[in-house]
């Protein structure tokens, strides 16, 4: 029986890339996992089929965040999902960057919308979560390594700074219900989201030649840790933030 045999998850933005494989691995550990999602239905379904196939329990949850109402809908879906038990784990995954929101070329329209996807919602999700969560209880962070090395896209940079002061903030307020909160900050990682990564011959040979175990990161390898979070064995751990990033920019590897 796995370690979360028995609990409940959310978490957003699990049809593809990170999230669908912390779902995957949520589930695998024995949590009922509502797949939250934005618009491709196809991938959700295959999330959530994916899960059931290997003997796991998980629903779709479809709802766009960064747009009014993005709260509501979300709870809508995962509340009937629930149909009635309590939240366990809620990981906010779901993030945008916004395209080149650079400091030459950001507009008031992108700098709302990411923050809008990836600032306010965890914000007011996890606002209307609380009520259903109990002692125990655990919520995960999706950050970026962009919060201490820098990057040109400013605006997706300074939504993730502020997620990790969110999870601190939260950390310190919800340690008396007994939930910790905790932010795990992957570093360059085979998604969508990285399509350079795959498209460019090369770039994954360079992203190589940066990273102490000379490779860049695959979606299970942030989805284990959001486990450890996740389970009994991480119970004294709140209000950190661990790199996941197979030692991205240690040093000089000698390697180009
Ligand atoms: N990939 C990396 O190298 C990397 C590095 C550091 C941090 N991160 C962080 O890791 C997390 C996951 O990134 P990823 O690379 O797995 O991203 P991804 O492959 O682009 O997947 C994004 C997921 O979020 C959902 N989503 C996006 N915008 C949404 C919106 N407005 N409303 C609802 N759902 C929305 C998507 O749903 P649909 O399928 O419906 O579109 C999809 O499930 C993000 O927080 C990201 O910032 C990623």
């Amino acid at each position: 029986m796995g370690s979360l045999a028995g609990k409940t998850a959310l978490v957003t933005g699990a049809s593809r890339g990170i999230g669908r494989s912390i779902a995957l691995r949520l589930a695998a550990d024995g949590a009922a996992v509502a797949v939250h999602y934005g618009s491709n239905d196809a991938a959700a379904k295959d999330t959530v089929e994916t899960i059931i196939a290997a003997g796991g329990e998980a629903f779709p949850v479809r709802a766009e965040l960064g747009v009014p109402g993005d709260v509501d809908a979300l709870f809508a879906g995962l509340e009937a999902g629930l149909g009635g038990r309590p939240l366990d784990v809620l990981v906010h995954n779901a993030a945008v960057t916004g395209g080149a929101a650079t400091v030459e070329d950001a507009t008031v329209e992108d700098f709302d919308r990411v923050f809008a996807v990836n600032v306010r919602a965890p914000l007011f999700i996890t606002q209307r979560a609380l009520p259903l969560m109990r002692e125990g209880g655990r919520i995960i962070n999706i950050s970026s390594g962009v919060t201490w090395f820098a990057t040109p896209e400013v605006v997706y940079g300074m939504t993730k700074g502020a997620l990790n002061v969110f999870g601190r903030s939260l950390g310190h307020t919800l340690g008396a219900r007994g939930i910790t909160v905790n932010t795990v900050s992957p570093g360059i990682t085979e998604t969508d989201m990285n399509g350079w990564l795959t498209d460019n011959p090369g770039s994954a040979g360079e992203v190589a030649a940066m990273t102490a175990l000379r490779r860049h990161g695959q979606p299970e390898d942030i989805a284990d840790a959001v486990a450890f979070f996740a389970s009994e064995d991480g119970r004294w751990v709140t209000g950190q933030t661990l790199e996941v990033n197979g030692g991205l920019f240690l040093g000089p590897t000698g390697e180009r």
